[in-house]
This record gives structure tokens, sequence and C-alpha cells, in this order.
């Protein structure tokens, strides 16, 4: 088991990608606390993965909610080795047509409450003074820009530069920082992803997740199981020598 011992926060686990890497955490051997806005969903998800997990309310919006998360999470596991800052939402629309709430509120989420989570994390792990991973969930939205999806697409290229400024900020403390970037994955969030498309590309439902799909090199979405491995890797020693990098779990959608 690569992460016995270890203690390791998932944010946005209630569901979807992070509840497939929780679950993972747990099976090396790992302690995780599923933080997430929909708590009843966290702690069905906990219930499912057994007495190494607990669910804990957050909302990474708010500063307050991070600050308590990590004093119950710290409170009840003794220490915190590993976050997953997963959490993130989707919006999309035409460049001429965005509303500066749907920009507010994707900002806040994907790029103000991934750092600030990160933060409050960091300087726990830097006052315990044994280092510890963060991983960062990115996306290929990050790589390059989509005519209906920018501030989505923008949110994500900054998680990017993040993971690079926090990475080389924070391996002074033993704090490897990375990130992952996923293509398109079949969660939640494909389906509203899905229907945003079909009313904006005047598409019938399901028609863009099946094209996106078709398109991926290795012939399908990816799965929420898909980006186990990675997050595995990363949180384990084998990447200790990883610094600072995304790392594209895509089925072959982007190469950089
Ligand atoms: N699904 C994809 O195709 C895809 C592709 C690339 C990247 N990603 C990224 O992977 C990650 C997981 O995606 P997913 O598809 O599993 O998403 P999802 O929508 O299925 O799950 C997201 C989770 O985040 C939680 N959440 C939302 N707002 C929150 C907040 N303010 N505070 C705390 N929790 C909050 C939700 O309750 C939900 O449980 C996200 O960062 C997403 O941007 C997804």
């Amino acid at each position: 088991m690569r992460l016995a011992g270890k203690t390791a926060i998932v944010t946005g686990a209630a569901r979807g990608i992070g509840r497939a890497i929780a679950g993972a955490y747990a099976q090396e051997g790992a302690s995780v606390a599923l933080a997430d806005i929909d708590l009843e969903a966290a702690e069905a998800a906990a219930a499912e993965i057994g007495n190494a997990a607990i669910a804990v309310g957050l909302d990474v919006t708010r500063q307050k909610s991070i600050d308590d998360m990590v004093d119950i999470v710290a409170g009840r596991f003794g220490s915190i080795d590993i976050l997953v800052n997963n959490a993130a939402i989707f919006d999309l629309a035409p460049i001429l047509e965005i509303g500066a709430d749907s920009y507010d509120r994707i900002f806040a989420v994907n790029v103000k409450g991934l750092l600030f989570t990160l933060q409050a994390v960091a300087r726990r792990m830097v006052a315990q003074g044994h280092g510890g991973k963060i991983i960062n969930m990115a996306s290929q939205a990050g790589r390059r820009g989509e005519a209906l999806v920018a501030v989505y697409c923008a949110s994500k290229a900054a998680v990017i530069s993040l993971t690079q400024s926090a990475g080389l900020g924070l391996i002074e403390y033993g704090i490897n920082v990375n990130g992952i970037s996923p293509g398109v994955v079949d969660t939640p969030m494909w389906d509203e992803v899905d229907a945003l498309f079909a009313r904006y590309e005047k598409r019938p439902l399901g028609e863009k997740k099946r094209l996106v799909g078709e398109a991926v090199p290795c012939g399908r979405m990816g799965l929420p199981e898909d980006h186990t491995g990675a997050a595995v890797f990363l949180a384990s020693t084998d990447s200790d020598y990883v610094i600072a990098q995304t790392l594209n779990v895509d089925g072959g959608n982007w190469m950089s």
C-alpha cells in the first residue's frame, strides 16, 4: 500500500473524479477526508468507502469554511499529508454574452478557492515540518482556449500557473505541488456541460458528449477511475522529484 499511514483531504469528493480519488487513497492505506459543499453526498460517499473516510462540509469560496475544514481534519487525523484541490464548477457562454456573475462564480471556486485551500493546508504542512503533497485538478481546457468556454478555460490556465508558482515556492518545505489535467471525463459535470452545449450549439442532448468521446485518440471519454493512478503517484514518495508539473491524463487529447 503506497499511502499507508498518510492522511489526505480531497475537495469536491462527493462525486465524480474526487470521489474516485478518495476511494483509491483509502485502498492505498490513507485516511481520507471528503470535503464538499454537498455534505450529504460527501457523507454517503465516505460511508461507501468505509472506516478510513470522513466527510467534512466545505465551501472553498469562504475562508472560514476552509480554515474550519483544515482544523477539523487535523483534529481527527492528527496531521495532513496530502491535499487534492479538486472542487470546481463549469459554465459556458459566447464571448459576447459572458456575464460578470458567471465570471465571479467560476473564479471564486476554481481559482481563489483552490489557492486559499492550498495556502491553508500548506501552512499546516509547514508547521508540521514533514512536507506533503498537493495536487491541483486542472483541465485540458487550461491548455487552450475554446470559443464558448472562455472563463472556465482561463480559470484552468490559472490553475496550471498557480501549480507552477506554488510548486516552486513550497519545495523548500518538502511540499510537492503538481497538477493533473483531465480531458473529457464522464461525470455529473459533463452532463451539465452537454446540456449547455446543446443549448448554445443547438444540438440534441447527448450529442456533444458522444462526439467528444469519439474524438479522444484512445476512443472513449475518460472515467473518474482513469485518474486515480496519477493521483496516487503524485501523492506517493514515487513522485518526490516531480515538482510544479501538470500531468495530462486525457486519453491522448493533448501533448505538452
Ligand atoms: N469532467 C470532466 O470532463 C473534467 C475535465 C477536465 C477537468 N475536470 C476537473 O476535474 C475536477 C472534478 O470534476 P468532476 O467532473 O468530477 O466534477 P463534478 O461536478 O462531478 O464534481 C465536483 C464536486 O465539487 C463540489 N463543489 C462545487 N463547488 C464547491 C465549493 N464551492 N466548495 C466545495 N466543493 C464544491 C461539488 O459539490 C461536486 O461534488 C474539477 O476540477 C474539474 O474542473 C473535469
